[in-house]
């Protein structure tokens, strides 16, 4: 047998920690890493689903793709060109990707800086500081996705962005009136002092909800303990919603719910790079009336995956993540 290499070692350690600092839905970072050589493969980890709010496991596999776009962009900061195959293995369901890394090419100034935003970048929960997101900055939002094989939609029109606005709230008021979509929200959002090292840790909500107008509200983490933090923002003026947009994919297979959550990663550590942060709201997307009403009335007949609102605003949120050790496997110890 031949000896795997310190390097080979070192290299799939540092992918792997760059990995799972992608963001997941309710922070259940469902993944694990089989590393076999100059390959890992990415694994979904049905353990950790939402079989209430996500049954068909959908977001569970944009949280894997947002995690592989890191594993890519990690192999490139370190001068090899990531070989990536997506849902390599029909009969393997939970095999969401391999990458492995052979020829190499030198990073580029842009990789540089997505990659600094890797551990800085956080999820925005509230409003932001008034002022306008720089078209150019969407604009290369939209590349971004695109070139992921999504589609970044701003959503512009008032009467657009207020219908928008109305589905989250819809949903969010239906999600808190359903008792096993409360229960099963409240399993992943641990209360203050939680040795945890996943689900939504009270360091990272608002312990107020900031109306805006139109209105996206946040989701009730703290399921009225009045948890959260208080918001830092020094602005006078009314804060704002931010601008609005879609994510989607023109069809609605499992390679499209990878895709989309390549597209996101790209999309939230682009935005990062500009100073701005991003909100996530996927309450409608959970409720299929809901979300088939954007699908026909919003996004042109694409598939939705999340509303996405960008802003400027002063960010404390706090996160965790689990270890390395904890979601990475040798292939000669495990074998999925
Ligand atoms: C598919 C998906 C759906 C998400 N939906 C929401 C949401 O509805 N509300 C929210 O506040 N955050 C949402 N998030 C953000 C996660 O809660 C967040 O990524 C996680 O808590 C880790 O925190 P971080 O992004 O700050 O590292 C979503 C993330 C993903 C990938």
């Amino acid at each position: 047998m031949t000896a795997v290499p310190v390097m080979a070692e070192e290299i799939v350690r540092y992918v792997v920690a760059e990995a799972v600092c992608a963001p997941s839905v309710h922070n259940t970072q469902p993944w694990r890493f089989v590393a076999d050589g100059q390959q890992i493969s990415l694994y979904a980890d049905a353990g950790r689903g939402l079989p209430v709010a996500d049954p068909d496991g959908r977001e569970m596999m944009i949280s894997c793709g947002a995690a592989l776009f890191n594993a890519r962009l990690a192999v490139r900061c370190l001068g090899y060109i990531p070989e990536t195959s997506v849902l390599p293995d029909p009969g393997q369901q939970a095999l969401v990707a391999q990458v492995s890394w052979r020829q190499r090419a030198p990073v580029i100034e842009f990789e540089r800086r997505l990659s600094g935003q890797v551990h800085l970048r956080r999820t925005h929960r509230g409003a932001f500081d008034p002022g306008p997101v720089p078209r150019d900055l969407l604009d290369e939002l939209c590349g971004s996705a695109a070139r992921e094989g999504a589609a970044l939609r701003i959503v512009a029109d008032d009467g657009q962005r207020a219908a928008l606005a109305a589905t989250v709230q819809t949903a969010e008021h239906h999600l808190r009136l359903d008792a096993e979509r409360v229960r099963e929200l409240a399993r992943w959002a641990p209360a203050p002092g939680s040795g945890r090292r996943d689900g939504v840790p009270v360091t990272s909500y608002p312990v107020r909800a900031e109306r805006t107008d139109p209105y996206f509200p946040g989701r009730d983490f703290a399921n009225g303990h009045g948890w959260g933090v208080p918001p830092l923002s020094t602005a006078r003026l009314p804060r704002v919603a931010g601008a609005v947009g879609l994510l989607t994919t023109a069809a609605d297979r499992r390679e499209n719910w990878v895709n989309a959550g390549q597209a996101l990663q790209r999309m939230l550590l682009t935005a990062s790079t500009w100073g701005v942060a991003v909100a996530l709201h996927s309450q409608p997307i959970e409720l299929p009336w809901l979300r088939e009403f954007i699908r026909t009335q919003l996004s042109g007949g694409a598939y939705p995956h999340l509303v996405l609102r960008f802003g400027m605003a002063i960010q404390a949120a706090v996160s965790v993540r689990r270890d390395v050790d904890d979601v990475l496997f040798s292939s000669r110890v495990v074998r999925p």
